[in-house]
């Protein structure tokens, strides 16, 4: 295998066009837009409609990335889908999204990985990249996870929406990974997880679904707890690895998981709110999809240079988490400026 570099050559990203505001959930649930705000910095967040799952909002992603790294769909010689919110348990989601793009054959999988799913995908495209396994990778975040919400806890239906992000990584002589930590402790899952439709547990009756057991349960002082600490720790290592220091970081893209959360570890790690990616307000947190909606977005503000250090950063369920430094290379296009839409 020859080994080579690895850039992104392509971003997109795309929204259901439904949106769910603060002021709709205080319709809803005993809440405030002032509560919301202030504790999370969410003010809207996209759900999608019944007639879109999952792998219809990746699709919107991935053209737009094809577009933006001015392929087309059968150029791609891989399809990695991140999600915990798949079509179906099975087959994968990229199985499905690679016949919607017309490449029936490409081989796809998904990776299934929680909030981190982006930063695992990210090292692990790269890696079948820079090995010469593939040429190009088309690599998207793609989540619903309003579908899994139970829209009567207060605690975790103001947090998430819906969404996907893509990018495509081709082979090239330069190379843009510079490092990636990642970690993993299942000791605790149920600190973030769904009880049932798994194998752990009977398989799901009448009286879970009326229990609201398949939906997401979530310790979110635990999490809050956690996500501070690996989103530093992870930063600093990977860091490390590239033998670079905060200093050298021109951007962070972190998980939009809480405003709070991004800003504690911004804090810790100095670095000034100017070169910290925060688009939160307009998503709430889409899971997998948050870190390559909050990229193509960058890109489609035309602030990433050639050359630029990013640092993305993610944790969630699992619990997991990761960080991936990442050397900007080349000039991007954004399709679309970003427009959510397909
Ligand atoms: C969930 C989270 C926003 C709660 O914020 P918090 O400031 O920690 O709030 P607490 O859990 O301490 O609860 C404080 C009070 O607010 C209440 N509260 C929780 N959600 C509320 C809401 N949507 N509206 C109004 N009040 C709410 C709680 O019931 C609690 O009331 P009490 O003191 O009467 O018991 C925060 O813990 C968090 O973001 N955790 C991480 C979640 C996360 O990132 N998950 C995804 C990881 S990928």
């Amino acid at each position: 295998m020859n080994a080579t570099g690895v850039r992104i050559a392509g971003v997109g990203h795309h929204v259901p066009k439904g949106v769910l505001t603060n002021a709709d959930l205080e319709r809803m649930l005993d809440t405030s837009d002032e509560w919301i705000t202030t504790r999370t910095g969410m003010k809207e967040r996209h759900i999608a409609t019944v007639e879109e799952p999952t792998s219809e909002i990746a699709l919107g992603a991935a053209r737009q990335a094809i577009a933006s790294a001015g392929i087309e769909a059968k150029d791609l010689n891989c399809i990695i889908v991140a999600t915990v919110t798949p079509d179906y348990p099975f087959p994968a989601t990229a199985c499905i999204l690679g016949a919607k793009l017309n490449v029936p054959g490409v081989p796809a999988f998904d990776i299934e990985i929680a909030c981190s799913g982006f930063i695992y995908g990210l090292t692990v495209a790269s890696s079948l990249v820079r090995t010469g396994v593939f040429k190009r990778v088309l690599l998207v975040g793609a989540e619903e996870l309003s579908r899994i919400i139970n829209y009567d806890d207060r605690s975790t239906a103001v947090l998430f929406g819906d969404g996907a992000g893509a990018v495509v990584l081709e082979a090239s002589e330069t190379d843009s990974f510079l490092s990636s930590e990642l970690g993993a402790d299942g000791t605790d899952p149920k600190n973030l997880y769904v009880e049932v439709g798994g194998t752990a547990l009977p398989p799901i009756c009448a009286a879970d679904i009326e229990g609201k057991r398949n939906k997401v349960v979530m310790n979110g002082r635990e999490v809050f707890r956690f996500a501070v600490t690996k989103m530093i720790e992870a930063t600093n290592v990977a860091l490390e690895h590239a033998g670079l220091t905060a200093k050298d970081v021109t951007w962070l893209i972190p998980h939009q998981a809480n405003r709070r959360i991004i800003d504690a570890a911004a804090k810790h790690l100095d670095l000034p709110s100017d070169r910290v990616i925060v688009n939160i307000d307009r998503y709430g947190n889409t899971s997998a999809a948050s870190i390559p909606i909050a990229l193509s977005e960058t890109v489609a503000s035309g602030k990433l240079k050639d050359g630029d250090v990013v640092l993305f950063v993610g944790f969630g369920g699992g619990l997991s988490w990761g960080a991936v430094a990442w050397r900007w290379n080349g000039t991007v296009k954004a399709s679309m400026n970003g427009k959510v839409g397909g």
